[in-house]
């Protein structure tokens, strides 16, 4: 990891110091700061982690550049055509595909932890039937902390691999009762005889008087959405595991703060952005004024399911993604609805224009995956939890790494204080 090479900082002609540089397996090598304070008194400079690494990892490696991301150093082209999500979570969590007894155990195991706690059923009662469902998620899943607190030991390998199996196995569950408590449905039980996929869409579509089959295309499709929303390496809500969990704190109320986080906007929020915004534009004609409004600096509005901090070629999953959208939109005979016309002129329109070209602001996965459950027939305030269903393996992987980290500390990042110096309280402030 450590090589001999070192980045010498110099002020004229002054050494100021020396720092090691780091390289990793592949990708950009690091400079290593750890020392810069106690050698020069200064700290970096990094809003918004653009040139920061924050941790050593070996989950994911993502080339922005080029469009390429890997998990545990297979493309994610792979993963999606030849592997289900339940063998990229045994992947992302155990560093290795599974053998056939490997994963037969390991989903079983994942199936006989999908029921949640009676009592969490309770929770639900406390929300207005039409909180968002992020809200619930926070509130629900957080709550879990209180069932599996004292039990738990986070320095045991095993307590933190049952701890992973618990939280894969439990939030779909959650979702669907998000999904259930706003439409003011009971409840619907996993069934232990069906797959992962399977067994979450029959808990969404289900009720007590019908029971409902899952088409295999559209279980695909679900399936795809998962595995392509798995892990992206140090993004917003993972980094915010890593910093909730550096203090040693419980960690279903660590992935909780990862919920909050992907809650915005910004990061998994988009996908219900993009439905939003498809309904708000509402008519081909006027995508023209949108993209106006997306261009205008003075107008706070963005083209939604667009640009990505770190791809600038093109986002791998979108392309993976796309794929899956056209092939649900046919199975469902749905090619002609106005909301898809819209949404694929949308994308025409934008990818030939010049402002998002020169931006290289390229569809990300949240416009199509947006795309594919509105045609699944899933409310759109639903989607970012599906996101969060998706990337509960990511998180809970990161947060194992790190706790197995021989190197790993509290995180506790500087700042460039830009307030009033030291001054003293006046005595009469009549
Ligand atoms: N529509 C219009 N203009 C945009 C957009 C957009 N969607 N995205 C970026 N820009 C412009 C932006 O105004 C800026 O222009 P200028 O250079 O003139 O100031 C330039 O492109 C660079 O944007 P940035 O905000 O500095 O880039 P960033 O890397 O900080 O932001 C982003 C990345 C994803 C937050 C941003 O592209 C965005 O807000 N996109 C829409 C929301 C979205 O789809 N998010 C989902 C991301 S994928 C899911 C995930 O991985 O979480």
């Amino acid at each position: 990891m450590t090589d001999s090479r070192s980045l010498k900082l110099t002020n004229d002609s002054d050494t100021l110091c020396e720092l090691p540089v780091l390289s990793g397996t592949t990708g950009p090598d690091v400079v290593d700061v750890q020392s810069l304070y106690s050698k020069t008194g200064m700290f970096t400079y990094d809003p918004g982690f653009t040139s920061t690494a924050s941790c050593r990892s070996s989950i994911t490696y993502i080339d922005g550049e080029a469009g390429v991301l890997l998990y545990r150093g297979y493309p994610i082209e792979q993963l999606a055509e030849q592997c289900t999500f339940v063998e990229v979570c045994y992947l992302l969590l155990y560093s290795e595909l599974p053998n056939n007894a490997e994963l037969k155990e390991f989903a079983n195991n994942i199936t006989m932890h999908t029921m949640v706690h009676d009592q969490v059923n309770n929770f639900f009662r406390g929300f207005r039937r039409d909180a968002h469902p992020m809200a619930i998620m926070v509130g629900v899943v957080g709550a879990l902390s209180a069932f599996y607190h004292d039990a738990m030991d986070i320095h045991s390998k095993e307590d933190r691999r049952i701890c992973a199996i618990r939280l894969v196995a439990k939030v779909p569950t959650i979702v669907a009762m998000c999904h259930k408590y706003s439409t003011g449905s009971p409840f619907m039980y996993p069934q232990n005889k069906l797959g992962y996929v399977e067994n979450f869409m029959r808990m969404m579509q289900a009720t007590p008087c019908d029971d409902y089959e899952a088409n295999p295309v559209l279980v695909k499709a679900l399936d795809r959405i998962l595995i392509l929303h798995a892990d992206h390496e140090q993004n917003a809500s993972t980094s915010t595991v890593r910093l909730a969990g550096s203090s040693g704190a419980n960690p279903f109320a660590c992935i909780t703060a990862g919920i909050a986080c992907l809650w915005g906007a910004a990061h998994g929020g988009a996908n219900e952005a993009v439905l939003n915004m498809l309904l708000e534009i509402d008519n081909v004609s006027r995508i023209g004024l949108y993209i106006d409004k997306a261009k205008d600096k003075n107008d706070p509005f963005r083209l939604m399911g667009f640009g990505h901090r770190v791809y600038k070629n093109h986002d791998p999953r979108a392309k993976l993604m796309r794929e899956t959208c056209h092939e649900v939109l046919n199975e469902l005979g749905l090619r002609d609805d106005k909301m898809f016309k819209l949404a694929l002129e949308l994308e025409r329109i934008a990818l030939e224009d010049e402002y998002f070209i020169a931006k290289k602001l390229y569809p990300n996965v949240d416009f199509y995956s947006g795309i594919v459950l509105h045609a699944l027939g899933i409310p759109s305030k639903m989607f970012t939890a599906i996101f969060a269903m998706g990337r509960t393996i990511g998180w809970v992987s990161h947060w194992d790494e790190m706790i197995a980290d021989p190197d790993q500390k509290i995180g506790r990042p500087r700042q460039l204080y830009t307030g009033q110096t030291r001054r003293d309280v006046p005595p009469n402030r009549g």
